[in-house]
């Protein structure tokens, strides 16, 4: 078994974590929870997203966030567009980092964003455009790795071909997203070996939801196979509008309470991020949802 010696985290509790909350938060909050992840030793901190806020309300004040937060220079705060009108909003919030979204299967690419998966790389064109213009960085995302919530499973050949078509298009990085919670170990492996046949594994990151709890022995399994990157949001909050009964993201906790005990280092300071996602938990009415932040939470309270 080898592991990499560090991977790097990207939290995405408050754009992933805070998408599919009910209760409205209000910016200061939100503010507070971002200076609060990047005080940890957050490298990036996913801050919010610019999209219809007919689709998701609960981002529909990004650009007042990203106005609010404390940006530290060793923090990037990357926020998600889906075409040009996001993009010209995430520059106008001076943003330096943005994610485009798509997915490996059509069926959850029209439910959450209205277009094929070739449509969606039509959209993102000006935005490349844009951030090659503006020296902006762009991450990608593919959605539904393993399957999808209406179309079933998918093939990992198609989650290859979208990764490889993100890269080409000059991302820095594709996130691999198991957005509905569904995958074991050796699904996620074959998947990334699938995916590592046509684009480096080192620009590769994964992106596990938690649904049937497998999220942190798929970490374990993928990191077998040399990837050195996780999305995890605090507290394990997270889950995705278009993708019903997908719940919260892996927690950051617990994905940083296995690498201490594994002895690889990620910088983030365990002890604030608990601390954070109990703030968090408690604006939001609602109790964390993964087990470290559960635990760490009660200590807290204690
Ligand atoms: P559309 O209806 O096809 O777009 O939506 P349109 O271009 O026809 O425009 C329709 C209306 O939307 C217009 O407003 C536009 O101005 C507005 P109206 O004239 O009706 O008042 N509009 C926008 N407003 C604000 N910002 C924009 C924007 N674009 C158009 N950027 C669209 C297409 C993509 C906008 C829509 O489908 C949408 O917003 N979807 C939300 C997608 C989303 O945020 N999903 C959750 C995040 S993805 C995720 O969670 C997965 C991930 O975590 C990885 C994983 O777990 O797998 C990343
Ligand atoms: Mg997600």
């Amino acid at each position: 078994m080898k592991y990499p010696g560090r991977v790097r985290l990207v939290e995405v509790g408050p754009r992933d974590g805070l998408q599919n909350e009910a209760r409205p938060l209000s910016v200061e909050a939100k503010v507070r929870l971002i200076d609060a992840l990047s005080a940890a030793g957050h490298a990036a901190v996913e801050a919010g997203s610019f999209v219809s806020p007919k689709w998701v309300p609960q981002m529909a004040d990004t650009d007042r966030v990203m106005a609010a937060i404390q940006r530290r220079p060793d923090t990037a705060y990357p926020v998600l567009v889906p075409n040009k009108q996001g993009m010209n909003a995430a520059l106008e919030a001076g943003c330096a980092e943005v994610a485009v979204f798509t997915a490996a299967s059509e069926a959850f690419c029209r439910k959450n964003t209205n277009c094929s998966i070739d449509e969606s790389f039509g959209r993102f064109a000006p935005v490349m455009e844009a951030a090659r213009h503006r020296g902006v960085r762009v991450r990608g995302y593919v959605s539904t790795v393993i399957a999808c919530p209406y179309d079933g499973k998918v093939s990992p050949a198609r989650v290859a071909e979208v990764s490889a078509r993100l890269l080409e298009m000059g991302c820095y990085e594709v996130s691999l997203g198991d957005t509905i919670g569904v995958g074991t170990p050796a699904e996620c492996v074959a998947m990334v070996d699938a995916v590592v046949e046509r684009v480096p594994r080192d620009k590769l990151a994964a992106h596990f939801h938690d649904t049937y709890g497998q999220s942190l022995a798929n970490i374990l399994a993928v990191m077998e196979r040399g990837i050195a990157v996780f999305d995890t949001a605090v507290a394990g909050l997270g889950g995705c509008p278009y993708a019903k009964g997908a719940s919260g993201n892996v927690g950051t906790e617990d994905v940083v309470y296995m690498l201490d005990g594994l002895g690889i280092a990620h910088g983030v300071d365990l002890e604030k991020v608990a601390a954070a996602g109990r703030e968090i938990c408690t604006a939001l009415g609602r109790a964390p949802a993964s087990k470290v932040a559960q635990a760490l939470s009660a200590k807290l309270a204690a």
